[in-house]
């Protein structure tokens, strides 16, 4: 690979893992591997100036932006902090605002809460709005959910400044996160990885009502505005305290390194007894006047760091590993384990990803191994103490047969996964693909759970998702556990689901790759399942968002007659294969016409936009190129979009424009 490649390839994948965990908040690395690959791409980046692509990850700080909220601009950008991880790199930190300022300093310790950020804005005392960080210059308006959170005043008393903002963490108590996904797991709902994600996934919520029973907390720790009561941070959150904000007192004022090193060393262990997630320590310096001394690089302050706790590891025996196949036929390796205190939890079970991570480890039935919390919410084995062997088992290695159907398994070339390709006659999967159809998400039938979908195969009442709408009140009734009324029950939502709308039909048929967002934008663009049927690659590819591993599984998904017949027997029951309603055109004003979105916008979301073109019979392009009509561009369009669409000449629109040119 060339040192191009290997640059672009980062950033591939550091754009994924921002997007995984800014946008989908489901981080799939640890913040440590993505620390580390990030400053791998920076050192690669400082060699080859030549290949310096503002729109790299290493030239932003993130977005979180949800479409569904209106952004607004931050009056002062929210930027992020470096991060270390061991005492010698806080040392030079300390070093280089000595050196920098050549003056006595002092730093002031605080945790680092592990939650989301907010900023608030304070006019008269009164709480007015809440903004999330969003991309660092945009973020989301999330002050009605924000106003439900009891920590947050809502008045503030005392000789508060007249117009202020205050930075900091929205945070999920480790209790109530645990309530939380035991209720969502009752409820067969998917579980939360960790408080922070939980956190962040309240504040978006379109709900405040159930924000508000979710109990969320925040800690305050960054005061921002032209008149601020004292000349340091510290005396500035003593203030703010008075005026009704909750400031940790774990924050503490420190006059040498050795004092900030025994503070962290304190926490360290420490902050396992605290009732919140903490990832961290943050060091600021002190003084105002200092900080505007030290200054801002790019993307955080000199001023202060953050050190980063290394993440909780244990030790313990690998019993067996048992193999789990999933809808698509995926099958996971997973160790069971003797149960083990991890983070706050009981961890008996640890997820090996594949036959590479084990093999990698080379790991023996009886093998005292280390399991470690990353984003996910199944810890992982990350080594084998191999000093520690003794009488040992086995040597593990992946299976070659479905465990569940005997079928040979099948690995493609460019996946670490193995696969069982016996789609249609291996029970997990068959079983699997009715309880996503079945889903709240998909065709919300009530009452076809998880249970009574593997009753009635294995009475062999349901094989394939067309059978649920053959189901007979009486066939149901007959079952074990289930009486007439939840038998008529489920009819009953058996015959609703016939309403749920295109985009989600598409959803439930679980098309590989086709999730709820791709599903939203095939239905969009194709309007109806014969249309998207007889679609080309090209046509596909040419649809926003849709790369060739989707368009690739569209089309092997339609090449196979069964899924064709299945289709045609949902349709006679009477499903949904086109789309309607609020997607329904309204003008052909746009007849024709292909555009790009770039940048954000004010009166609307982008995905609004995007709904807005398809109603007003556009297209909606991902790419400048010459087939585009023009651009409708918001603040910060990407600068290698501009110079692309000045070069070809495409026309350039701002939003008041368009607005303009779909008035009817
Ligand atoms: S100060 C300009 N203090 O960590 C500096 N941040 O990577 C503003 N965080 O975005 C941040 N606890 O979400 C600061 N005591 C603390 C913090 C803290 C958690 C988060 C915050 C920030 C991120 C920095």
């Amino acid at each position: 690979m060339t040192k191009q490649e290997e640059i672009l390839q980062l950033r591939e994948e550091l754009n994924t893992h921002n997007y995984n965990y800014y946008v989908l908040n489901k981080p799939t690395i640890s913040d440590f591997e993505f620390d580390a690959k990030l400053r791998q791409l920076q050192t690669l980046e400082n060699a080859h100036p030549e290949y310096f692509d503002p729109n790299s990850p290493t030239q932003r700080v993130g977005s979180d932006l949800n479409t569904a909220f209106v952004q607004v601009e931050h009056k002062y950008p929210m930027l992020s902090l470096a991060n270390t991880y061991s005492a010698g790199e806080v040392t030079d930190f300390y070093e280089r605002v000595r050196k920098a300022l050549n003056d006595d300093f002092e730093i002031v310790c605080e945790l680092k809460y592990d939650g989301s950020s907010i900023s608030l804005t304070y006019e008269k005392g009164a709480l007015v709005r809440a903004v999330t960080r969003g991309d660092g210059v945009y973020g989301d308006d999330v002050t009605a959910n924000v106003r439900t959170i009891r920590s947050i005043p809502l008045k503030l008393h005392g000789d508060y400044p007249e117009l202020f903002e205050i930075r900091g963490e929205i945070v999920m108590p480790w209790s109530v996160f645990e309530k939380l996904n035991y209720e969502r797991e009752k409820q067969e709902e998917s579980l939360f990885a960790n408080p922070r994600n939980a956190a962040s996934g309240t504040l978006k919520l379109q709900n405040s009502a159930e924000v508000a029973r979710r109990q969320l907390d925040a800690y305050l720790y960054y005061l921002l505005g032209d008149k601020l009561p004292a000349d340091t941070h510290y005396d500035n959150l003593k203030k703010a305290s008075l005026w009704g904000f909750k400031i940790s007192n774990s924050m503490k004022k420190c006059t040498s390194l050795q004092e900030v090193l025994d503070y962290i060393a304190y926490w360290d262990t420490e902050r396992k007894n605290l009732p919140i997630a903490t990832d961290g320590i943050v060091l600021k310096v002190n003084n105002l006047n200092q900080q505007k001394e030290l200054g801002y690089t790019a993307k955080s302050p000199r001023w202060a760091i953050a050190y980063k706790f290394q993440a909780e590891k244990a030790c313990t025996r690998l019993n067996s590993v048992s193999y789990q196949v999933g809808r698509t036929g995926a099958v996971t390796p997973v160790a069971n384990l003797d149960p083990v205190q991890l983070s706050g939890t009981v961890v008996k079970r640890a997820s090996l990803h594949n036959a590479d991570i084990i093999a990698g480890l080379e790991l023996y039935i009886g093998d005292m191994v280390y399991v470690e919390k990353g984003g996910e919410i199944i810890p992982k084995i990350t080594a084998v103490d191999k000093e520690a062997r003794f009488m040992l088992g086995d040597k593990v290695e992946f299976i070659k047969k479905c465990p569940e159907c005997g079928t040979t398994l099948v690995r493609n070339e460019d996946e670490a996964a193995h696969y069982c390709p016996n789609e249609d006659g291996c029970p997990p999967q068959i079983k699997g693909k009715i309880e996503h159809f079945a889903s709240r998400k998909a065709m919300n039938i009530e009452g076809l759970g998880e249970e009574t979908i593997a009753l009635l195969y294995e009475k062999g009442l349901l094989h394939t998702i067309a059978d649920i709408y053959d189901l007979k009140v009486p066939d149901l009734a007959r079952l074990e556990r289930l009486g007439t009324k939840s038998a008529r029950n489920i009819k009953n939502a058996v015959e609703a689901s016939k309403e749920v709308p295109f985009a989600r039909v598409l959803f439930a048929l679980g098309i590989r790759y086709v999730g709820e967002t791709v599903a939203k934008k095939l239905a969009g663009a194709f309007r109806s399942i014969d249309a998207l049927e007889a679609a080309t690659y090209d046509e596909l590819v040419e649809v926003d968002e849709i790369g060739e591993r989707i368009a690739q599984s569209v089309l092997n998904y339609f090449a196979q007659p069964e899924h064709r017949q299945l289709i045609e027997r949902l349709k006679a029951a009477g499903l949904q294969f086109e789309t309607a309603g609020e997607n329904a055109p309204v003008s052909d004003k746009l007849n024709g016409l292909s555009i790009v979105i770039s940048g954000t916008f004010v009166h609307h979301s982008r995905d609004e936009y995007k709904a807005l073109i398809e109603q007003h019979g556009g297209k909606n392009i991902s790419s400048v190129s010459a087939k585009a009509n023009f651009i409708l561009a918001g603040a910060n369009m990407g600068p290698a979009k501009l110079e692309k669409a000045q070069k070809l000449g495409v026309k350039i629109i701002d939003e008041n424009e368009f607005l303009e040119m779909i008035q009817l």
